[in-house]
């Protein structure tokens, strides 16, 4: 089962092609990496699985469900079942950590009792829940990944799209915050698309690679097939 399909989707930006005829599939559960230099249009993938931004041409398919075609947005993005961690993480900066938490649920209409035990659960689950009244400038760059990453996962996304997310941080704290996603992933069972232009982080997060070059899928296989790929 597919959980997001692109076919032959092309993105023009003021008359540059970006993205040409590109096509991938990702399975359910898996974790794939978009890996490729500055430019290649990596953000531009996942703004398109997003429903962010429409292509030029072709079409998307999340859990099958046509979503969008050509140029055409047929499924806006809160209604695709998936959550989002960008590089900039976007924290609401005038709200608690359980407010930012909180705000998709609301948005939502998900009730009160039940916003609380998950708020909670997810609190407990990235390791977030002694900090729950604290503001996000009052964190660290890792506790404010951390609450990014809990804002995602606490509307239980069947697809989670992440662009960069431990970019900003420190090789030590990239390590450990890569272990925690891939424990959350095994736990919750999410499909995760996950952004970098970092090889080795890449390489400890993904069970397949995707390279883009130029706006095409220049490789697609797993991780000791990329390591090969990228030596020669
Ligand atoms: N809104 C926009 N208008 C015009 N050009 C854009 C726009 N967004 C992106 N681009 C261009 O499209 C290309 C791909 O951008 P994209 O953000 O997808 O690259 P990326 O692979 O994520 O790069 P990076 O690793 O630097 O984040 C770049 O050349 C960029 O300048
Ligand atoms: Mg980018």
């Amino acid at each position: 089962m597919n959980m997001l399909r692109m076919n032959s989707v092309t993105k023009i930006y003021s008359g540059k092609k970006v993205l040409e005829n590109l096509s991938l599939k990702i399975v359910k559960g898996e974790r794939i990496v978009i890996l490729g230099p500055s430019g290649c249009g990596k953000t531009t993938v996942l703004r398109l699985a997003a429903g962010f931004i429409e292509a030029n041409g072709g079409s998307v398919f999340i859990n099958e469900k046509l979503v969008s075609k050509n140029n055409r947005i047929l499924i806006p993005p809160e209604q695709r079942n998936l959550g989002m961690v960008f590089q900039d993480l976007a924290l609401w900066p005038h709200l608690s950590v359980y407010g930012n938490i909180a705000f998709g649920l609301k948005a939502k209409g998900v009730g009160k009792q039940e916003r609380e035990e998950r708020i909670q659960k997810t609190l407990i689950l990235v390791g977030m829940d002694a900090f729950a009244k604290r503001k996000p400038a009052e964190l660290s760059g890792g506790q404010q990944q951390r609450v990014a990453l809990a804002r995602a996962l606490v509307m239980e996304p069947g697809l989670l799209l992440m662009d960069e997310p431990l970019s900003s941080l420190d090789l030590e704290l990239n390590i450990r915050l890569r272990k925690e996603i891939l424990r959350l992933q095994e736990k919750l069972g999410f499909t995760l698309l996950y952004v970098t232009h970092a090889r080795e982080e890449a390489f400890g997060i993904a069970s397949r690679i995707i390279i883009l070059n130029k706006g095409q899928v220049a490789f697609d296989g797993t991780v000791e097939e990329a390591e090969k790929y990228l030596k020669r």
